[in-house]
């Protein structure tokens, strides 16, 4: 047994193991964030900008929209609903991947794009 090489492969192993759990953090935001994409699209860029768009938006702005439907403060048609399904803590998760997603590129008139 050479030492030298236990050592290399112990360090390879943790290194690896810190790079997958990081993946699994935000595998599991995107999951919790899943379920808002039927409405607000795909990664938070929706059609249209209907309802808003919130892929690349302020995390503490977000987050604070969904306090507010949460708490009832901001009167909402269905998405005080939504999020008195989470946690806090998802809130947070949810809020924070959708701020780090890239915003979609400026929509256009539907002239510009041929009709649609
Ligand atoms: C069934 C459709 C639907 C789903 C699913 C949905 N939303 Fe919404 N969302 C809306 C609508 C409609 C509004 C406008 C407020 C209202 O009437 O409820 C809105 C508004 C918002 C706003 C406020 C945006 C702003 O700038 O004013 C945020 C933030 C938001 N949603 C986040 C989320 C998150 C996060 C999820 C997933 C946990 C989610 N939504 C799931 C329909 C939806």
């Amino acid at each position: 047994m050479k030492p030298f090489a236990i050592g290399a492969g112990c360090a390879a192993l943790l290194l690896v193991g810190g790079a997958a759990a990081h993946a699994q953090d935000s595998t599991h935001a995107r999951s919790l964030a899943a379920t808002c994409f039927t409405c607000h699209g795909t990664d938070g860029r929706s059609v249209g900008n209907v309802p808003a768009s919130l892929a690349g938006e302020n995390k503490a702005y977000l987050l604070q929209q969904l306090n507010e439907f949460r708490t009832g403060k901001r009167p909402a048609t269905i998405m005080h609903q939504h999020a008195k399904g989470y946690t806090p803590e998802q809130l947070e998760l949810i809020a924070g991947y959708f701020s780090s997603v890239k915003p979609a590129p400026a929509a256009r008139a539907p002239a510009a794009r041929g009709g649609f």
